[in-house]
């Protein structure tokens, strides 16, 4: 048993994934091979968004892997900027055209806020437009279990006020050097799972030595480390690469981090992503 065959099971009774493959900046012509090559190597879960332009490549590459369509878990997300029933309604079909699927096993909106006014104003309203949209799908059939992402306390208590469904999930950033040990409590405590992307902190933490000393006591890499924290943690663990030899040893993380290194890796603050500060949510709003 690697990791590769352990699952959740989400509020809803659905399996996922422990680990997934994050598609986030694969283009789209190479995103059908980056899933073809993770699914050889045994990745059940893969994550893409209608904002990553690649949805017609991930689609490729789960309708040609060789493998039963329902054993993958397959993910998008809604634009961030849709924040209206009937717009959020045709971008759920429009995902389904393009990845070229019957069915999508999980649907985040991608943001509380459009990107370009992140942890900015409060589209409360929308955002409930944007769920209940998801929730019909859902119901339909389209897609298995629905989510959010990049949801702090308020903005699921706005969904919450509203919901039949509440959140299967919420996608957030957690990486060694970033843990929202609150709120990852408010969601276990309503039985959302979280997701982590960025679990190698957009690839920022590699040079870290403190990282690089831990991991070198238990023998293994740094992305290693860090993924194998985002696991102990209970979170989906999404990390990206495109690049199969990463993809390989990004899997090999059975070794168990002690609890005073969980507690060190969770008190650590290393919150500088370089240039990808421009993106928002690497921006520390
Ligand atoms: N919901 C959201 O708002 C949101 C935001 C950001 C990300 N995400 C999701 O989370 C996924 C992962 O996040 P991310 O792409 O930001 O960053 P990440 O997974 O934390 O880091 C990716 C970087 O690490 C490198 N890397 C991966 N494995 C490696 C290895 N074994 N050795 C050396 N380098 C390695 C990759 O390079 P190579 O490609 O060269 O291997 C890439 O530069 C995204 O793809 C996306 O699916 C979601």
């Amino acid at each position: 048993m690697t990791i590769l065959n352990e699952t959740y099971t989400l509020s809803n009774g659905v399996q996922i994934p422990r680990l997934g493959l994050g598609t986030w900046l694969i283009d789209d012509g190479k995103a059908a091979k980056a899933v073809r090559d993770a699914v050889e190597i045994g990745y059940r879960n893969i994550d893409t968004a209608q904002a990553y332009g690649n949805e017609r490549g991930v689609g490729e590459g789960v309708r040609t892997a060789g493998i039963p369509r329902d054993e993958l878990f397959v993910s998008t997300k809604l634009a961030a900027e849709i924040k209206d029933h009937d717009r959020a309604a045709a971008a759920i079909d429009g995902s389904l055209d393009d990845l070229g699927l019957d069915y999508i096993d999980l649907m985040l909106i991608h943001s509380p806020q459009p990107w370009d006014d992140f942890r900015g104003g409060d589209y409360t309203e929308g955002n409930q437009q944007a769920w209940a949209a998801l929730e019909e799908a859902h119901k339909a059939g389209k897609i298995r279990s629905i989510g959010v992402s990049n949801f702090l306390e308020e903005d699921l208590d706005g969904i919450l006020q509203d919901a039949a469904v509440t959140p299967h999930v919420n996608q957030l950033l957690v990486h060694a050097g970033n843990t929202p040990t609150d709120l990852l409590a408010y969601c276990e405590d309503r039985q959302i799972l979280v997701e982590a992307y960025s679990p190698i902190a957009h690839g920022e933490i590699l040079e870290n030595t403190q990282l690089a000393e831990m991991a070198d006591k238990y023998g293994v890499t740094v992305p290693q480390l860090c993924i194998r924290y985002t696991l102990q943690l209970g979170t989906v663990s999404l990390p990206k690469t495109a690049n199969p030899e990463h993809m390989r040893s990004n899997a090999e993380v059975d070794f168990e981090i002690s609890e005073p290194d969980m507690a060190t890796l969770q008190n650590l603050h290393a919150q500088n992503y370089g240039d990808s500060s421009a993106f928002p949510v690497y921006s520390g709003k």
